[in-house]
């Protein structure tokens, strides 16, 4: 009987999963069933001792943080927000999206500054009071979950902060961006003691994973 501890890896739902799987399966890690759809949110691969697990977006850092996952692949703008303590192992490069402040195209004022002690909604609290904050601005935050557009279209808010990928949902929406807050990518991260203790298994995975990604940058 093989003996050798679980690599669990933590996967988020929504548009980073299939790029994810694609990904582990060009280094052969993988496991039957593994898909975005399955109702099982553990999917095991007993031969390679590996256990995928499916979670919410904004969960992988935790998941990581407190070791429950050894692993996760998430957006820079993730780690950034939830200030866990994970380590990065890896710019994975696909992903790519900026977060930024947008308000409706009828709304625009002449200065960012013009905007401050005005409402914000956003999935990315932290990240929008830091960066206010950097610029000596006051606001008010309103935390969502999802659909942030709807925020200022029905006047729940003035702006948003949240990601913008092809642009296409701020096109949709009427709202145009004021200014640029962060790049994101994916990023593969790694708990620290799972480091310490899995090294040469997670070592040569970040290898193998190098060489994938230098081959699909060409
Ligand atoms: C994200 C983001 C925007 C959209 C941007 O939402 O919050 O709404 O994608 O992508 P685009 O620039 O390509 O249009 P997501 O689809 O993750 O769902 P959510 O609204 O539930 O957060």
């Amino acid at each position: 009987m093989n003996n050798e501890p679980f690599i669990t890896i933590a996967l988020p739902k929504g548009k980073l999963f299939k790029l994810s799987t694609d990904m582990f399966e060009k280094i052969g890690w993988t496991a039957e069933g593994l898909s975005e759809k399955s109702r099982k949110l553990v999917i095991t691969n007993e031969e390679q001792r590996l256990k995928f697990i499916i979670t919410k977006t904004a969960d992988v850092p935790t998941y990581v943080e407190y070791g429950a996952a050894d692993i996760g692949i998430i957006g820079k703008d993730v780690i950034a927000e939830s200030g866990k303590d994970i380590y990065e192992l890896l710019d994975l490069g696909f992903g790519k999206c900026h977060l930024m402040m947008a308000v409706p195209n009828d709304k625009k004022r002449p200065n960012l500054q013009d905007y401050a002690h005005t409402r914000v909604a956003t999935k990315f609290p932290h990240i929008a009071e830091q960066f206010f904050s950097s610029q000596g601005m006051q606001m008010e935050y309103i935390k969502l979950n999802g659909s942030i557009e709807l925020g200022p279209i029905i006047g729940l808010s003035e702006s948003i902060v949240d990601i913008v990928e092809t642009g296409t949902t701020l096109k949709e929406n009427n709202l145009e961006e004021i200014v640029s807050i962060m790049d994101a990518t994916a990023r593969l991260i790694v708990n620290r003691v799972s480091f310490k203790l899995k090294f040469e298994r997670i070592n040569s995975m970040v290898t193998e994973l190098k060489k994938v990604l230098e081959v699909s940058q060409i």
